[in-house]
């Protein structure tokens, strides 16, 4: 500390971390993740509910569709989110439970939101502190029937999503100022129509793949412009799920030279594909000696993944925000035997090959080697604040404002003792805070922060193991026991600040 702030002392503390003052603080869900519809997997109401029962798609155990009972659990789980004293939540409704059929919207799945809804947000004679609610349109889950006629490569499910949103509108829209229209259209289309793994399990289908992607950003603009004209105040976004993509050349450059990162967010991979089709890095300079090779697979990962959609948003002029899921880094290199034979053409022989980080880096803000949760995918808050912080991002969202709608750390149970003392996540929430804290020093606009997930879930076709919940479930009993990092980031929360030590 300088004498100056040794004087100021009391007001200047090194140690904690100040966020501004209308900074959210807030959880995340997603409806077919926690909610257990009777109705849902019974009668078959959607793509996920089907998929579960598929042989060898889901990952024991599935839950069979009860994921962690929220329904029944309800009064629990809004007590538990009350409890936490964050001041808002992001949640999905459920598009499959609703939206039944043409014209056919389910009066009783839209009272159970009703019934979340209300009780969130805060009644004028109530003493408890209004929730700011985050809806998401849709969080994966498609209904069958639109399922069954194509999804969203057929340009019919951009209008039933624009009729389904225009619905929630009449039923919710005086009570929520907030819209997230899609989850992720870029994991969609990865797991549904690159690698196969989800619905519609269609694998290297580039010509579908670019249907379903113009039907998800013709939903985006439909529903944006529906919520628009029921009023032009409220805010509409999209959450990007967002990696960092680096190359292996870059990766090991800066683990053998003491993580030298030069903090000028001019990341090679941070790079983008020019329209004149030249592969360029992120200084604008074409790629072209055979050194450059080594980039071009995270280059073009880092465009199609974390830019395309944005881009397609901003060029129509439909984004008040943008939500950032952030998770981890991927690390690629340009290798021929990557190559897949039967699927050539320029995307797969670009792809490369995807390795993991080098061992012997530190993390900046862990000062820590390499940490992976338990699904292997690399912690690194570092990443988080290169992406934010990255030429490209400035360049394409300026001064919009940026909520990251997710960021989470997955953990398997082998000892529920040891799970509910998860120093592990208290520990990847603090470091991605620090980054983020660094990020909006920078400049960036981070209005908020959301935690994922409030409570442990169903991971899609990894089924029920993966924990990321602030929330322990028991499996057999449903019982909820709030863990070491609930208390933390309810601290966090009440506080707007982070200790650092
Ligand atoms: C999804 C969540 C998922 C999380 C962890 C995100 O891609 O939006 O639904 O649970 O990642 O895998």
């Amino acid at each position: 500390m300088n004498p100056v702030q040794k004087l100021f002392s009391c007001f200047f503390d090194p140690n904690t971390l100040k966020f501004p003052k209308d900074f959210l603080w807030g959880t995340a869900t997603a409806a077919f993740q926690i909610e257990g519809h009777p109705d849902e997997y019974s009668q078959k109401l959607s793509d996920w509910a089907k998929w579960i029962d598929e042989p060898g798609k889901v990952l024991p155990p599935t839950g069979n569709g009860d994921a962690v009972k929220h329904l029944e659990h309800l009064d629990e789980d809004i007590a538990l989110i009350q409890k936490l004293g964050a001041g808002a939540y992001r949640f999905s409704f459920n598009w499959a439970t609703i939206h039944r059929g043409e014209d056919d919207f389910n009066e009783e799945a839209l009272l159970y939101y009703k019934k979340l809804i209300d009780s969130l947000r805060a009644k004028e004679d109530s003493s408890q502190r209004p929730i700011k609610l985050f809806a998401t349109l849709t969080h994966f889950v498609l209904p069958s029937w639109l399922a069954e006629q194509g999804g969203w490569e057929n340009p019919n499910t951009a209008c039933e999503f624009n009729n389904y949103t225009n619905i929630l509108l009449d039923y919710f829209g005086d009570d929520i100022e907030d819209w997230i229209t899609i989850n992720e259209p870029n994991i969609f289309l990865g797991f549904g129509y690159e690698s196969g793994i989800w619905p519609p399990g269609k694998t290297k289908d580039w010509n579908g793949y670019l249907k379903a992607y113009q039907g998800l950003l013709t939903g985006h603009e439909l529903a944006y412009k529906s919520i628009k004209a029921f009023d032009p105040k409220y805010r509409v976004g999209f959450s990007q799920n967002m990696y960092f993509f680096q190359s292996l050349q870059e990766a090991e450059f800066e683990a053998t030279n003491q993580n030298k990162y030069s903090g000028n967010g001019s990341d090679n991979a941070q790079g983008f594909v020019s329209s004149d089709t030249d592969i360029k890095d992120a200084d604008g300079k074409r790629l072209t000696r055979r050194a450059d090779l080594d980039k071009v697979p995270a280059v073009i990962r880092n465009q199609l993944h974390n830019w395309s959609f944005i881009e397609s948003c901003l060029e129509m002029g439909c984004l008040d925000f943008l939500g950032v899921n952030y998770y981890t880094r991927f690390i690629y290199k340009f290798s021929t035997l990557a190559r897949d034979p039967a699927n050539s053409g320029l995307l797969s022989d670009l792809w490369g090959g995807l390795e993991k980080a080098p061992k012997n880096y530190k993390d900046i803000f862990t000062g820590k080697s390499p940490k992976y949760n338990s699904l292997g995918w690399e912690v690194f808050p570092e990443g988080l604040y290169r992406v934010l912080t990255s030429h490209k991002f400035k360049q394409l969202i300026g001064d919009l404002p940026v909520y990251i709608t997710e960021n989470g750390y997955s953990h398997i149970e082998k000892d529920s003792e040891l799970d509910l003392e998860d120093d592990y996540r208290v520990d990847f929430i603090k470091n991605h805070l620090k980054a983020l804290h660094k990020a909006m020093k920078e400049g960036l606009n981070l209005k908020g922060y959301f935690y994922w997930s409030l409570i442990d879930n169903f991971e899609w076709a990894l089924g029920m193991d993966p924990r990321f919940g602030l929330i322990h479930v028991d499996q057999k009993t449903y019982k909820r026991t709030p863990k070491k990092s609930y208390y933390y980031y309810s601290e966090l929360a009440k506080s707007n600040s982070i200790k650092l030590v």
